[in-house]
């Protein structure tokens, strides 16, 4: 006999697992870390493991107690489950919107806006709010039932809460976010397995397992947009209230869906959604919009497989095919080799396309891209483009693999491969043309010396011209050479002329991040300049001394030293500051009150600039990161933010909101 004490614990750690994932996963506000849910769901498995008597199906430990299946049943949907007509651009929504007013016979129209999450759909059938049945969509008419795998995900419940109905269908997409799906495949990759194309493979091929264990191992969501009642039962009256409903009784639905009317409302969402795309944790592929009303969505009807009442407005595809003209080989700021693919221009990701990274030799040779070959392009939100791989079929006669050169394709001199490293280098250092533009480039970039009108056509053309060869140079330009080059005008030159002495007063870690020393970005800079105080302590300090700074290494280290050991850059350094670029001196007692402290920022504050918030925290001694880990201390929230935030709260890292943030500034 189990004692009741045990029986009222084991009910409760039921009770509590079951409310933190719907803390988590439904209202996205956890009240508990990873940490503190484990320890709940360990305490249950080891009370389950000594009273096995208590085990229940609905019990959180029993989502993956099923044993591998041999094939999965076949299910016949009661209600098939259709797709969505899709509009690619403005005048197909305006199409379909006339359509449904005119049908109607209404001059407005009120749509529910929806993220269109690209996974893959799935039915849920709970009756009496127990999960009973899982099953892919299939044809639409018959799929597969999963159910063994549907249980193994925390984000579906197995029980319904509140007040639910007896029987009720729930449709919705199963899928991974885009975090979950790079996790899953560094994991693939550490065990020689298969990697995925795309989150959107991840999540079908994780489903689709025979072995629920291997599913249970998979970071899959789902998020519901679909309520099928039987027959003759009550409704609510339009589909936000519907995912209202659904969200109540613990099933995750999108946060982005609101009610939007008319034609302008749905271009509005159409647009805030393409500007935040980048910024979801999970990838969408376009918005859907459905009539509010049910009883309008009951008059309109269906058309074929799809309904009329819907459709899915689809964002620019971000992979596209198309020829590679070339491969050429550009020579960056370190001297880093880097493969370029010169492409047929093609429309992708928004934009049109001619170049795409293939990043280094290893790469090139993996994929054996060759000129003449047909290649799948990726551009997505402000990532470089690049070619995920060579369409096989359509390779011409003739072509031959690519080689790296064996010398800089910009100064002829020798080419270096680091051990271990996958870039080859040229070694020409600062006497490479190429690596001049890119120094310079770099040195008058905006968080460097921040030389506005600087471009980087400008840059080539004052380099090629030979007026200038490094950066000391640009000081001893002159109105008349600057306002006779191309694209110049006596305008221009007198403003280049301007901010050229503007720049001149800066600061001792912006002007060390500008002479661009190798892995010396701005936080390595400004903590250089805090814990040195001047540029001669810097230039002269050893390895040892270099290394007692936070966040220095030996490799960090023994770039720094090699650059001062190079008489050239001591030259130019010289040269700068005879031409009166100055800082004050940095005052080495200053109170740093977050010293140690690594922040990380999301989302759009109200009262500043990122870049201006990072510069405030790193004055008070703080690291600030683009991305978050369970080194980080502080992530600070703003308004919309992106997936920093989910993972923030994955990793219980702690979150602040903007005043709590000024407040720390303030202290
Ligand atoms: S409504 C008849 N809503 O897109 C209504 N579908 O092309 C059909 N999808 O099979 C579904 N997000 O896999 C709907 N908010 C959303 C959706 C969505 C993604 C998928 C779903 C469906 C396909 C239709």
């Amino acid at each position: 006999m189990v004692s009741a004490k045990i029986k009222k614990r084991h009910a409760d750690l039921c009770e509590q697992v079951e409310l933190h994932n719907y803390r988590y996963y439904v209202l996205d506000d956890p009240l508990i870390s990873d940490a503190e849910y484990d320890r709940l769901m360990k305490e249950l498995m080891e009370i389950e493991h000594d009273h096995p008597e208590l085990v229940i199906p609905e019990s959180p430990t029993q989502r993956v107690g099923a044993k591998p299946l041999e094939e999965f049943p076949e299910v016949v949907h009661a209600v098939p489950m259709l797709s969505l007509s899709n509009a690619f651009d403005e005048d197909e929504m305006r199409a379909f919107d006339k359509r449904t007013r005119e049908k109607l016979s209404v001059e407005e129209v009120e749509y529910a806006a929806e993220t269109k999450l690209d996974g893959l759909a799935i039915s849920l059938i709970y009756e009496h709010g127990r999960l009973v049945r899982g099953a892919t969509r299939g044809d639409g008419y018959t799929g597969e039932d999963v159910t063994t795998n549907i249980r193994t995900i925390n984000a579906i419940p197995l029980k319904l809460r509140g007040d639910f109905p007896d029987q009720a269908e729930i449709r919705g997409e199963v899928y991974m976010s885009k975090d979950g799906f790079k996790q899953l495949n560094e994991y693939q990759k550490k065990h020689d397995s298969k990697l995925f194309a795309n989150p959107r493979n991840a999540a079908a091929g994780s489903l689709r397992q025979l072995d629920p264990s291997i599913t249970a191992r998979r970071p899959l969501l789902f998020y519901a947009y679909t309520l099928i009642l039987p027959d003759g039962a009550d409704y609510p009256g339009t589909q936000t209230e519907i995912l209202g409903k659904i969200k109540h009784w613990g099933l995750p639905v999108s946060s982005e869906t609101r009610a939007v009317k008319n034609l302008e409302g749905c271009f509005d969402y159409y647009a805030e959604m393409v500007e935040k795309r980048p910024r979801l944790g999970y990838e969408i592929d376009g918005v859907v919009f459905k009539v509010n009303k049910l009883a309008q969505q009951e008059s309109l009807g269906y058309v074929s497989r799809a309904p009329r009442w819907a459709i899915a407005y689809k964002f620019p595809a971000e992979e596209a095919i198309t020829r590679v003209k070339s491969i050429e080989v550009q020579v960056g700021r370190t001297g880093a080799l880097t493969p370029v693919a010169k492409l047929d221009p093609v429309y992708v990701g928004g934009v049109t396309v001619t170049n795409a990274t293939l990043h280094n030799e290893d790469e090139i040779r993996r994929k054996d891209v060759r000129a003449g070959d047909t290649v799948l392009v990726h551009r997505a939100g402000d990532v470089i483009p690049e070619v995920i791989r060579v369409v096989k079929e359509k390779r011409p006669k003739g072509t031959r693999p690519f080689s790296m050169p064996k010398t800089c394709p910009v100064c002829g001199s020798d080419i270096e491969r680091t051990e271990g490293e996958a870039v080859v280098r040229c070694g020409a250092g600062l006497y490479c043309s190429a690596q001049q533009i890119q120094s310079i480039i770099h040195f008058a970039s905006r968080r460097a010396m921040d030389i506005d009108g600087l471009g980087d056509k400008l840059v080539e053309q004052l380099v090629n011209t030979r007026l200038i060869t490094n950066v000391a140079d640009l000081y001893r330009l002159d109105r008349e050479q600057l306002a006779a080059l191309e694209r110049m005008g006596d305008k221009s030159a007198e403003n280049l002329i301007n901010a050229l002495e503007k720049s001149k007063k800066t600061t001792l870690s912006r002007f060390l991040y500008a002479l661009g020393i190798r892995e010396v970005g701005e936080a390595t800079a400004r903590m250089l300049a805090d814990h040195f105080g001047n540029l001669e302590a810097i230039s002269e300090a050893g390895i040892e001394a270099l290394e007692a700074v936070t966040d220095i290494g030996p490799v960090v280290a023994q770039h720094i030293v090699h650059f001062f050991h190079e008489k050239h850059n001591i030259d130019v350094i010289n040269k700068l500051r005879k031409a009166g670029i100055h800082w004050p001196d940095v005052k080495r007692l200053k109170r740093l009150p977050l010293k140690g402290k690594t922040f990380v920022i999301t989302g759009t504050l109200e009262s500043m600039k990122r870049d201006e918030a990072k510069d405030k925290l790193q004055a008070l001694g703080a690291r600030v990161s683009g991305s978050v880990s369970a080194k980080t201390d502080y992530v600070i929230v703003g308004s919309e933010p992106g997936s920093k935030a989910e993972k923030a709260k994955q990793l219980g890292v702690k979150m602040i909101n903007e005043s709590e943030f000024m407040a720390l500034l303030n202290q």
